[in-house]
């Protein structure tokens, strides 16, 4: 990863051959890869690498809350940890949660609730544990995207899958999948999160400035990526099974 202070930040975010820095057009993701059920403890667990993002995402519950008094009698809740590795960053996290690592576990538990069925579980827990070991720009995007991913893992009843990215402008031009440099030293951010059991935003933060025109098309973009990153998780959550069919049918061959 490259590492820039804003003094050393790049004059252009394009290349002269009219690409991103890391070679991307402006449509491109970010080359993605998830897996499921990496952490043995949880109840559900999953990975992402996003760029240069690695997280990790383990879902304990339904369980006892704790402090008792969080409880709900007519619901359970979702506690979400958003946590960055004190060397996930260019300049050493301080290790106690920082201000923007509670907003950013409240924005992912927003983002996550609604496809909960929390009524049918009244005072248990429902936590989810996430780790950025490694942090590149859309942090939240890639936790949300996890986190959903480790929640399906637990088994946990879910309405649908809910995935995140993040649309920007860097330059004056709307791009998909902001990286860190992009983040910083970019025009504006827009991160999106969509459920897709009802097609609904549940996230949709804005950092910048963009024309009305913009937003529209910036919207459109988000859909065509979201979409995408959908189909990985699908696929992530398929391999588990078809690994636990085919060590079954080894099983019957032996
Ligand atoms: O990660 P995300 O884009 O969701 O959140 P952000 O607050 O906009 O942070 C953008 C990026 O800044 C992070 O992904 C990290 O790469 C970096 N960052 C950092 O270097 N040090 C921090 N304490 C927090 C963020």
């Amino acid at each position: 990863m490259t590492l820039l202070i804003p003094d050393e930040y790049p004059k252009s975010l394009f290349r002269d051959d009219g690409k991103r820095l890391d070679g991307r057009d402006i449509y491109d993701l970010r080359p993605i890869k998830m897996e499921v059920d990496v952490i043995k403890n949880a109840d559900g667990s999953a990975y992402i690498e996003w760029g240069n993002n690695k997280i990790f995402a383990s879902v304990y519950g339904p369980r006892e809350v704790h402090p008792h008094h969080l409880a709900k009698p007519d619901k359970g809740i979702l506690r979400v940890f958003y946590r960055m590795a004190t060397f996930s960053v260019f300049d050493r996290k301080r290790p106690a949660p920082g201000r923007r690592e509670k907003e950013i576990s409240m924005i992912i538990s927003d983002c996550l609730e609604p496809v909960l069925f929390l009524e049918l579980y009244p005072g248990t827990s429902f936590e989810i544990f996430i780790e950025v070991v490694d942090a590149d720009g859309g942090t939240r995007c890639a936790s949300t995207t996890v986190a959903a991913l480790a929640l399906a893992d637990a088994g946990v009843p879910m309405r649908s899958l809910v995935t995140s990215c993040a649309i920007g402008k860097i330059d004056g031009k709307l791009v998909t999948d902001l990286s860190g440099i992009e983040d910083k030293a970019g025009d504006a951010d827009l991160p999106v999160a969509i459920t897709w059991f009802n097609d609904e935003m549940s996230l949709l933060q804005f950092d910048g400035k963009m024309t009305k025109g913009e937003m529209d098309t910036s919207l459109d973009m988000a859909q065509d990526a979201l979409k995408k990153i959908y189909d990985m998780q699908l696929e992530a959550l398929k391999r588990k099974y078809i690994k636990i069919q085919k060590d079954v049918q080894d099983m019957e061959v032996e």
